[in-house]
């Protein structure tokens, strides 16, 4: 194929169109310090079985300040020093803000963190996670020590409001869509949503539930948003049986279906590693084979073993396509 060839530029219908993302403007070797302008549960207060802090940092006059867009994450380095007498490794946290932050002038970056409380097997002594909870116990007006921004895939497309979006999550991957849902409500610009969204949220109980109120006002507010919950760990009035997301996709499938068809539409996952696989087998099990490939492409050799699919399988057997978006730890 000639390399002047102009069709050769031109995606496919669908494909979307990805922008430049700038990456790394604050390295861990010169990292910025913000200073905490909010924190406070972003779960249903002390009934939650893991508790999750919405946290807000205030960056203005740094050279982070107006760098990220969501779905990029950034670096926090935590103090003092591990069992060997090393700096702590830096850790990557989802950006949980708009591309102009909080406020609206690109100063407060907002993440959300559980904290992380584990028990060591041999010695049965109580874990911390080093950085989360360090984290979580922050004040308003403490300084905390970052890098960033960092990821170019996990984004919005170029022209965003050109598509509509199924994303999908657990617990905090919620983080990254919580930002592109308000850069898709801001450059929509009127009334209602320009794209059409449906959110699916996957957590072990109903107060699990990062954000509710948020999402159930933004259901009110724009028709164009939909927001499906799946709740792993108990049964609820309006969710008969325990559920992971993939089982809302199944039996919301009659609600996505004209969405999933339609060539707008993205498909973004985030949030517990393994999910993928389950979401990909659902997928598979619900849409038609001519519109499959759309999102995934099989490997002959398994297409008729959906059930026996295994998580090692992606990418090799099993492909995403350019309209999915993965971002799973
Ligand atoms: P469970 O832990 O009941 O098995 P959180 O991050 O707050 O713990 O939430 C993660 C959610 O994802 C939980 O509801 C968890 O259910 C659920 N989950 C666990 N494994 C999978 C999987 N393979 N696919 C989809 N959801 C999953």
């Amino acid at each position: 194929m000639s390399t002047s060839d102009p069709s050769a530029s031109i995606p496919l219908i669908g494909e979307p169109v990805m922008p430049v993302v700038d990456q790394h403007i604050v390295k861990p070797d010169q990292p910025i310090v913000g200073k905490v302008h909010a924190t406070r549960l972003c779960t249903d207060s002390r009934k939650a079985s893991g508790f999750v802090r919405h946290i807000e940092i205030d960056v203005s006059n740094t050279p982070l300040a107006g760098t990220w867009i969501s779905g990029q994450s950034f670096g926090v380095i935590p103090p003092g020093l591990t069992e060997h007498g090393v700096s702590h490794k830096l850790r990557l946290y989802s950006i949980a803000a708009p591309s102009d932050g909080e406020t609206g002038d690109g100063n407060i970056i907002t993440t959300c963190v559980k904290r992380v409380l584990d028990e060591d097997w041999d010695s049965h002594k109580l874990l911390n996670g080093v950085c989360s909870n360090y984290m979580c116990d922050l004040n308003v007006g403490d300084e905390i020590t970052l890098t960033g921004p960092v990821g170019k895939r996990f984004v919005l497309p170029k022209n965003p409001l050109d598509h509509d979006y199924v994303f999908i999550a657990t617990g905090t991957g919620i983080a990254p869509f919580r930002g592109m849902i308000m850069d898709l409500i801001q450059a929509s610009g009127t009334h209602d949503l320009s794209s059409k969204v449906a959110l699916l949220m996957g957590v072990p109980y109903e107060t699990d539930l990062l954000y509710h109120d948020t999402l159930l006002h933004w259901t009110k507010q724009f028709e164009n948003f939909t927001y499906h919950t799946a709740i792993s760990r108990h049964t609820t009035p309006d969710q008969p049986k325990k559920m992971y997301v993939q089982d809302r996709l199944v039996d919301d499938f009659h609600l996505l279906s004209p969405m999933l068809i339609n060539k707008r539409t993205l498909i973004y996952i985030c949030g517990m590693a393994g999910m993928e696989l389950g979401v990909f087998q659902t997928l598979a099990k619900l849409l038609p084979p001519d519109q499959l490939p759309q999102f995934l492409k099989i490997d002959p050799e398994i297409a008729s073993d959906i059930d026996h699919w295994e998580r090692k399988m992606i990418p090799k057997k099993i492909k995403k396509s350019k309209r999915v978006f993965l971002e799973v730890y």
